[in-house]
């Protein structure tokens, strides 16, 4: 089954030299991982002959330490995409719906679509998030996936807002694959809440997108039944010992934490200045509107893109559209960069 939706991946239409181009556009660490991941992963490099430990015990002992929370609580996937997958997979038989807040992270649809499932989409008005119309439309779906704090808006469904949608007993997926940007989890509820899954990532804070690993954190029997359909083999051996490497090196993620909450206050000041709606983020990115400018996304990404500069043009986002981009913060360099060239593109 082809999900039909496109995983949207920017690429620069022009030849570059390496190192030239600024990527801001797919969330990634503009510092990638920590050294000591790296260090780790050339050792492990030696094993790749093995086959990882099915079980990642490891990785979850690491990973139950970090948020306070039992090892068998914890289910890894292939990048926490996997997880969606999978989750589905448990939670929904084919024709039935899933609610799916839009603006939202496009790999929800997939794993719905790819799942037979049937997408229920609910506009956020104004990109805000209104606990009484989701609960109104979680009446007749089987899942629902809330991003806290979502891609592209950046911003979160309040604590009681999210208690009511579990109160139904629904099955949620909170995906926190940003959480690390922001001051808050609701991780500790999957101890009260039985059909709250969460999601977390290695490929954000801790700069480990190629590596592909991911997990999620949830009750006994929601574990249970998505260890029961996990491949054996899902995360490699490289992931895992990396993973537990980066969660080590706390240092090195409080300092880029601090450099993307700076880079952020920066950008979210200099784009205001230029005229552009910038709407308030707990994440490593910002939704951008162009209304008061005289052009649209599409406009406005290819004169990024042929100075070097790779945004997120969000025409094709279900939920956005033409008069919004998404930026991912980068390193201050990176960030004046982006400013400078929108200041030429300003000028005309
Ligand atoms: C909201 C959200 N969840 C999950 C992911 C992907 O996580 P992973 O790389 O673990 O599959 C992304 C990546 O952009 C994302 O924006």
């Amino acid at each position: 089954m082809k999900s039909g939706v496109k995983y949207p991946l920017a690429r620069s239409t022009r030849e570059l030299e390496a190192g030239e181009l600024v990527k801001l556009c797919s969330n990634e660490s503009p510092v990638g991982p920590s050294p000591k991941a790296v260090e780790v992963l050339k050792q492990e490099a030696e094993k790749v002959g093995e086959y990882p430990d099915p079980s990642s015990i490891e990785p979850k002992k690491a990973i139950g330490e970090y948020l306070g929370v039992n090892p068998n609580m914890i289910c890894m996937g292939n990048g926490s995409d996997e997880i969606m997958d999978l989750a589905c997979k448990i939670f929904i038989d084919p024709g039935d719906k899933c609610l799916i807040p839009i603006p939202s992270f496009s790999m929800y649809e997939i794993a719905c679509r790819v799942n037979l499932g049937e997408p229920k989409f609910i506009e956020l008005s104004d990109f805000q998030w209104q606990t009484k119309g989701l609960l109104e439309a979680l009446g007749d779906v089987k899942l629902a996936f809330i991003g806290r704090p979502n891609n592209p808006t950046g911003n979160s469904i309040d604590e009681d807002g999210l208690r009511e949608l579990l109160e139904t007993g629904k099955p949620i997926i909170v995906d926190e694959a940003y959480a690390e940007f922001s001051d808050y989890s609701v991780v500790d509820w999957t101890k009260s809440y039985e059909n709250l899954l969460v999601l977390r990532t290695f490929s954000k804070i801790f700069g480990l997108a190629g590596l592909r690993i991911g997990y999620s954190i949830g009750g006994p029997k929601v574990i249970k039944a998505l260890e029961g359909i996990r491949p054996p083999f899902n995360v490699n051996r490289l992931a895992q010992s990396a993973a537990i490497a980066a969660l080590e090196d706390e240092e090195f993620v409080q300092e880029v934490k601090n450099m993307i909450i700076t880079g952020r206050e920066y950008l979210q000041e200099e784009l205001s200045k230029l005229d552009f709606r910038v709407l308030p983020s707990d994440t490593n990115f910002l939704m951008v509107g162009l209304e008061n400018l005289e052009a649209d996304a599409p406009k406005v990404c290819d004169y990024l893109d042929e100075n070097g500069i790779l945004v997120r043009d969000l025409t094709n986002f279900r939920g956005a559209g033409p008069n919004w981009i998404r930026v991912t913060i980068g390193k201050p360099d990176q960030n004046e960069r982006l400013i400078d060239a929108l200041k030429m593109f300003k000028e005309g």
